[in-house]
């Protein structure tokens, strides 16, 4: 089962759209997918001790670690990932260990592109996972109200659903 996250905690979100289309992408593919929205699973802030033994830490950590693949949805917040994607890693940690992973971000402006960078580094240094390199990066233009007005972001939102199964199907077949 492939796993998308949407990880904004805003209620009209738009990079939950982008997970929403996603979705859609592993159906019509003919693949399963689960799409789960941190809104769901309110977490705690981890504090290295009393954090981890909330159970929406468990649930999430269970989902993570059984993912064939996983993509993350989310908000460019201050030149990085939205905090509440940050604190799931650090609550969840060592269940992201060797996965694949592709982003699909949702920003304001185009000069923030690079903004994954710091926690794909620490993904790939930390738990050595495998992050796709071409990634979705969609600012407000690309949307019209709740849906995707841009073509390009469709098609590119599909090859990333398609590359998450393809590399995630070889890392396995190399075990
Ligand atoms: C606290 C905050 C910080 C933001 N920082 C950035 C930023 O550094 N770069 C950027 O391009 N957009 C920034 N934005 C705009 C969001 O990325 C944009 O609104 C995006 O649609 C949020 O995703 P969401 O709709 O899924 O919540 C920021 C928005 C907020 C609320």
């Amino acid at each position: 089962m492939y796993l998308v996250i949407a990880c904004s905690l805003k209620s009209s979100s738009r990079s939950k759209i982008l997970a929403e289309a996603a979705h859609r992408s592993f159906t019509s593919l003919g693949k399963p997918a689960e799409l789960i929205s941190l809104r769901d699973y309110p977490l705690p802030f981890c504090d290295a001790e009393q954090a981890y033994a909330d159970p929406n830490v468990a649930i999430l950590a269970e989902k993570i670690l059984k993912a064939e693949g996983i993509l993350l949805a989310c908000p460019i917040y201050n030149y990085g990932v939205n905090s509440a994607l940050k604190n799931l890693i650090e609550l969840t940690g060592r269940n992201w260990q060797e996965k694949v992973i592709g982003f699909l971000c949702a920003a304001g402006g185009q000069g923030s592109y690079m903004s994954i960078m710091g926690l794909a580094n620490s993904l790939m240094l930390d738990f050595r996972c495998l992050i796709l390199p071409k990634f979705v990066y969609a600012t407000g233009d690309a949307f019209d109200e709740a849906r995707i007005a841009d073509e390009g972001i469709e098609q590119r939102i599909s090859e990333l659903a398609h590359s998450l199964i393809r590399i995630s199907h070889a890392v396995r077949e190399d075990d």
